[in-house]
């Protein structure tokens, strides 16, 4: 694809890549029942009591979330109307004024929590603070001041690219507090990515650190942030404020550069939260699709507020006594929805770990979890399986007795990591949540309840109250059980995406036109493939687009295209996903060159190189092939399922009969 640009996200049905067939499933019978101590303090007790909420849900939704956000939000004026769906546009509480800064920070000073920790954060070189609700709320007020003071008024998006320490969580509640939309941009994307966030949000002010420590390593942000700004390349932003974290030396330009801790000295700390409209944007985050550049998911105020709230205090089955810890960056949506926006608004204290599980650490999340007697553990299956790699030993000298609840998210996991998972890090006695949802869901979708919900090995099990899944084939009928076949929501929830940013059109392509709405009924197509099994359980199959999965972290295949056709050396590219044991799937590249190039390693490492300059390590290739061409049909489009064939070493097997030409099929078999 020499320019994969052209009407993007226009993917037909057909094109999503070949549907999930039965023989891809792993058959697993295995149930396990939540342990009986656990089921009996926790608020759903039974599977009974999930079917009797489930149904109550399903009767009456706007009734069910009406009574919800009632119940356990602050508002400042009641809205009028809970649902308004005029598909595939919702609104949720219009009328309502509300602010989600004030009920993560402000309702709990009045309260026995005032003085509880609100965040306790352990930083990599092993400096550590914690936070208590009054002083959270104390230096979020002084934040949304130095912001008012740099400019930024209600409605101005700001960018904030940072390591894994408390200011970032700061950062966020005070942009929300003045109601300034954040977009948090991952600290592992590349200047270039950071720039195309920037340019699309808008973003009036920039929010930074000098840098950050990242597998043994000093990041060094503010230098990625003066690269993506340099040549008035992000017009918009006019300030940016910078964290002093490794007091390496950077450039600070005058006028436009500020030090966050030299402006907090003066700053008050009494900033009123502004009444929000329920609707008003709350943030914009990047998420990557099957085309085009990322796509700015648009998440609002009182929705993702109220469902952020309920699915963190019922799946984790949130105690006041609960220590919580989720593993992931505040960078990616379950770090905005699961570090800090859910468990704040229930007054919970929130673990923040600015490492990550490598090598020279091989013990690192377990020092953390008996440091500080976690007992809600919330990671990644791509960690689990890192772990496992790295040994038993590691997890059996500490002591994890404190665990009640363990979490993964991410992507599928494998019933051989979920049954290590629950033998040598929940000693058995933990119920595992396996939680299914998206960036664009904003909260869990699909999950067990702890207390109610027996579990199965690799099923995320039933759909959260509220929530009404399918599994459909490409008319949008319902399939058999046991069927393979595409999951979709089929009813509006609050905290669904809203638009992506600035472009409604790319909103109701992307998501709502897939699978063609029915008798007026529009389906919310997430992008998976899935099946639902005789029990009403789900298990998640994997994307069914061309977005793969590295360590968790959602890529575009096009994405990674792009960046390599935009090297000189390169013709054409095609990139897709191989299995890969511990990071779920890698990145393999078959490019063709132009003119005089001619392949080599030297040539790999540079387009590896340079992949990492244009997206983020994240996105390195590790894998690249050089083709005299790439296998196309007749039609000219890219056979992709047989370069995954390829790239997994297998041998293709199937219909090749419409590729143009059959040589080309040999020669990159060759270079494999
Ligand atoms: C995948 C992350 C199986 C899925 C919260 C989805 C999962 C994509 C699970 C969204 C799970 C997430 N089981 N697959 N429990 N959780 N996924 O937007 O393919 O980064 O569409 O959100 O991750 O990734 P995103």
């Amino acid at each position: 694809m020499s320019n994969p640009t052209s009407n993007p996200d226009s993917t037909p049905a057909s094109n999503l890549g070949s549907t999930p067939t039965i023989e891809s499933i792993l058959h697993e019978d295995r149930l396990f029942q939540p342990p009986a101590e656990l089921a009996a303090q926790a608020k759903f007790k039974s599977f009974s009591d999930y079917e009797a909420i489930y149904a109550k849900a399903k009767a009456d939704p706007a009734a069910f979330w009406g009574e919800l956000a009632q119940q356990e939000l602050h508002w400042f004026e009641p809205w009028k109307q809970v649902l308004d769906w005029r598909p595939p546009f919702a609104k949720w509480f219009e009328g309502g004024k509300i602010n989600i800064s004030y009920n993560c920070l402000d309702r709990h000073l009045t309260t026995w929590r005032k003085n509880k920790a609100a965040l306790i954060w352990e930083g990599e070189p092993g400096d550590s603070r914690t936070l208590t609700y009054a002083q959270l709320h104390r230096e979020v007020c002084q934040m949304a001041n130095v912001l008012k003071e740099l400019g930024v008024q209600k409605g101005d998006r700001v960018g904030i690219y940072m390591p894994m320490i408390p200011e970032a969580a700061i950062a966020m509640l005070a942009c929300a507090r003045i109601g300034a939309p954040h977009s948090v941009v991952f600290g592992g994307f590349s200047a270039e990515a950071l720039r195309d966030r920037l340019v699309d949000a808008q973003a009036k002010l920039v929010i930074t650190a000098d840098g950050g420590f990242r597998k043994d390593k000093v990041v060094a942000l503010k230098e990625q942030v003066d690269n993506a700004l340099a040549n008035n390349a992000a017009p918009s932003v006019q300030n940016v404020l910078v964290v002093q974290r490794t007091k390496e030396p950077i450039i600070m330009e005058t006028g436009r550069d500020h030090w966050w801790h030299e402006l907090q000295t003066n700053a008050s700390a009494d900033c009123p939260a502004e009444p929000m409209n329920s609707e008003d944007m709350l943030f914009i985050l990047y998420t990557s699709g099957s085309t085009g550049k990322p796509k700015g998911v648009v998440h609002t105020t009182a929705g993702y507020n109220l469902y952020t709230h309920v699915t963190t205090q019922w799946t984790f089955d949130l105690q006041d006594t609960d220590i919580y810890w989720c593993t992931a960056d505040v960078g990616w949506i379950t770090g905005h929805s699961y570090i800090v926006y859910g468990p704040l608004s229930n007054g919970a204290t929130t673990v923040m770990y600015e490492g990550v599980p490598r090598p020279s650490n091989p013990g690192c999340f377990w020092d953390v979890i008996e440091k500080y007697g976690v007992t809600i553990f919330y990671t990644a299956p791509t960690a689990i399986r890192t772990f496992i790699k790295m040994g038993d030993q590691h997890p059996k000298a500490r002591n994890l007795s404190s665990l009640r609840i363990l979490g993964t998210v991410g992507e599928p996991i494998n019933p051989e990591a979920w049954m290590w998972y629950h033998t040598v890090i929940g000693k058995e006695r933990c119920p595992i949540v396996d939680t299914w949802w998206q960036t664009e869901t904003g909260g869990f979708m699909i999950t067990p309840l702890p207390g109610a919900t027996p579990t199965k090995p690799g099923s995320a099990t039933r759909p959260f109250p509220g929530i009404l899944a399918e599994v459909v084939d490409l008319d949008g009928n319902p399939v058999a059980d046991n069927e393979g076949g595409y999951l979709v929501i089929t009813h509006p929830w609050p905290s669904m995406l809203r638009t992506v940013y600035g472009d409604d059109d790319r909103f109701r392509r992307t998501y709502w036109e897939h699978i063609a709405p029915k008798d007026g009924q529009y389906l919310y197509f997430a992008g998976d493939g899935a099946r639902r099994d005789e029990d009403g359980y789900f298990w998640i199959m994997g994307r069914v687009d061309d977005v793969i999965s590295v360590s968790g972290h959602r890529l575009g295949t096009m994405e990674i295209e792009s960046a390599l056709v935009s090297h000189p050396a390169v013709a054409e590219a095609a990139v897709v996903g191989r299995p890969d044991e511990v990071k779920g799937e890698d990145v393999v590249a078959f490019i063709t060159l132009e003119g005089t190039y001619r392949g080599s390693d030297t040539l790999k490492s540079e387009l590896k190189q340079h992949v990492v300059a244009e997206i983020g390590a994240i996105a390195r290739p590790s894998d690249i092939r050089f083709a005299d061409a790439l296998p196309k049909t007749r039609s000219g489009k890219i056979m992709r399922r047989l370069l995954r064939t390829l790239a997994s070493g297998q041998e293709v097997s199937g219909d090749t009969s419409t590729l143009e030409d059959r040589s080309v099929l040999d020669a990159l078999r060759e270079d494999a």
